[in-house]
């Protein structure tokens, strides 16, 4: 296995729609996702979208450290999850606005605007069906992976930039509210 190097914002395979994995099964697409979890948890992360890694491929990576999940989200998966070629629909109307990070803007977060519950389907790293429903913290990871596939950056998603800055001129002061 081995730690990749992550991509930072402004390089261009980060707007670059993705495109479908053929084979999951492959062994180079094991071997990536493989890869992808090691460079996760070595970064510390929650989640690492194969665009990330300079790999234009729709496949990412995630987790739901204990105690994010969403009593709403009883299926949310422990330890690395690994979804390839996913969909994600929202379900219902209620959008909510939760803090995000990106390991490709390193030191920095902003409040983002997102449909609170949503279901979502793709392969596992077996090339089996998964289907969740997720809400929360589990939501918004999965969406914020999936906007990775399509070229969709957090800030591209932002409504309020005076919500956007750095981690550490945030922990100087009184938590800005989103
Ligand atoms: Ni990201």
């Amino acid at each position: 296995m081995a730690i990749l190097k992550i991509a930072r914002m402004g390089h261009p395979v980060l707007i670059t729609k993705a495109a479908p994995v053929d084979d999951p099964s492959a062994p180079e697409i094991r071997r990536l996702i493989a890869d992808m979890i090691e460079t996760m948890e070595d970064a510390p992360g929650v989640g690492l979208a194969a665009p990330q890694v300079h790999v234009p491929l729709r496949l990412f990576v995630f987790r739901v450290p204990p105690g994010r999940g969403s009593d709403e989200a009883e299926d949310a998966p422990r330890g690395p999850s690994v979804l390839i070629n996913p969909e994600v629909e929202p379900l219902g109307e209620e959008i909510r606005v939760r803090w995000e990070g990106c390991l490709s803007i390193p030191g920095m977060r902003g409040a983002v605007p997102r449909p609170w519950r949503v279901r979502y389907r793709g392969l596992d790293a077996e090339g089996a069906p998964v289907e969740r429903i997720a809400a929360g913290f589990h939501a918004g990871v999965v969406q914020h992976e999936y906007d990775h596939l399509e070229g969709i950056l957090y800030p591209m998603r932002m409504s309020d930039f005076r919500l956007f800055g750095f981690n550490e001129e945030f922990a100087r002061a009184a938590e800005p509210q989103p």
